[in-house]
């Protein structure tokens, strides 16, 4: 027989037993009285060397000193348990498996909105405070709608192939290059007053690079009722542009030309780097432009059944990109649409 003495074991458990003040303490008593290679393995690998009729005996002896130790050590278990969970489970909370469960959890990465879709909430939500409502199209559209409905005339450049995306086998449509389009599908919808935003994306065949893409995001706005004039207009984008670029920023009209609007101008905004003066990011101009804009064309009011002599109305469109550019001070458009979290983490 081996060293081990049943009798030795048993006298020395209650003591031992009764040491145990740790989960730590508890595992090393488990694995010395009942590990592979612990004391009741050694009484049980004894048996075969007994004489034949000492072994069942002795093997009912070890079994049932085996079921003594394991349910001790539940019960210590038990009350170990229970005073780390009434101790607010403090760093000292080591849980058997060696998982301080006092430790803070490992941090789950939480997503948010990608900055253009950020932004263009923003823009839609200053416009919805105004009373604005929101309404989308389609992105493939009809050239009667991304043009001729919007006074477009057939011979415009903006109609090339090098300009808009034709749907091949199908001439008539196309995706659409601006989100003016809706402004055609929503008049014929409803009946002035009309106040709508169009949030959306817009495709046009440019090579891409710092500044350009061959997709990118818009916001359409329109309202349209008896007497809107052009201070409307004004009021209107003001409280918008204060609203995204603060209220200090100064706003001016610049007369230009699109067909679907008369008159037409493009909006500038007073740059925020230079306050003014002139830098390197508006161009030694002091101003940075930031949408287009005008009063409907009356063609385009007709076009949808308006009668321009009644009804009035003013319109503008804006990049998304270029307004969040400006806002954050980005100087490429292209790492919207990389993926890269260490660019999109900041927003
Ligand atoms: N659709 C024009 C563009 O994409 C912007 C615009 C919209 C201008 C409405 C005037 C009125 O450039």
């Amino acid at each position: 027989m081996s060293g081990i003495d049943i009798e030795t074991i048993k006298n020395s458990l209650d003591a031992q037993l009764g040491e145990i003040s740790s989960f730590q303490g508890l595992e090393e008593c488990r694995v010395k009285y009942l590990g592979r290679k612990g004391l009741l393995a050694q009484l049980t690998s004894s048996i075969p060397t007994l004489p034949a009729e000492q072994r069942p005996v002795f093997g009912q002896q070890v079994n049932a000193l085996k079921n003594k130790i394991e349910s001790a050590l539940a019960t210590i278990e038990a009350s170990l348990v229970g005073k780390a969970g009434t101790a607010s489970a403090g760093p000292t909370a080591v849980i058997r498996s060696g998982v301080d469960i006092g430790l803070p959890a490992v941090a789950q990465g939480v997503g948010h909105l990608h900055p253009i879709t950020q932004v263009m909430d923003e823009i839609c939500c200053l416009f919805g405070r105004m009373g604005f409502r929101i309404v989308e199209g389609p992105e493939v559209e009809t050239e009667y709608n991304n043009f001729t409905g919007l006074n477009i005339p057939l011979e415009h450049p903006s109609r090339d192939a090098f300009d808009t995306f034709y749907i091949k086998n199908a001439p008539k449509l196309l995706l659409r290059s601006h989100t003016s389009p809706v402004q055609v599908r929503a008049m014929k919808q409803a009946k002035p007053p009309l106040a709508v935003v169009v949030p959306g994306r817009v495709y046009r065949p440019d090579a891409v690079d710092a500044s350009h893409s061959f997709m990118f995001h818009q916001v359409e706005g329109f309202m349209v009722d008896r007497g809107i004039r052009l201070s409307d207009l004004k009021g209107v984008l003001e409280f918008f542009a204060k609203g995204i670029f603060g209220q200090e920023i100064n706003m001016r009209f610049r007369p230009h030309f699109f067909p679907f609007t008369e008159p037409s101008a493009e909006v500038d905004i007073s740059c925020k780097i230079c306050k003014g003066k002139g830098c390197s990011v508006c161009g030694r101009k002091g101003w940075l432009e930031i949408l287009g804009s005008g009063m409907i064309h009356p063609n385009v009011l007709r076009n949808v059944g308006y009668d321009p002599d009644i009804y009035t109305g003013f319109a503008f469109g804006m990049g998304v990109e270029r307004i969040a550019m400006l806002k954050y001070g980005i100087d490429d458009i292209r790492l919207f649409y990389e993926n890269d979290m260490r660019f999109l983490a900041q927003f």
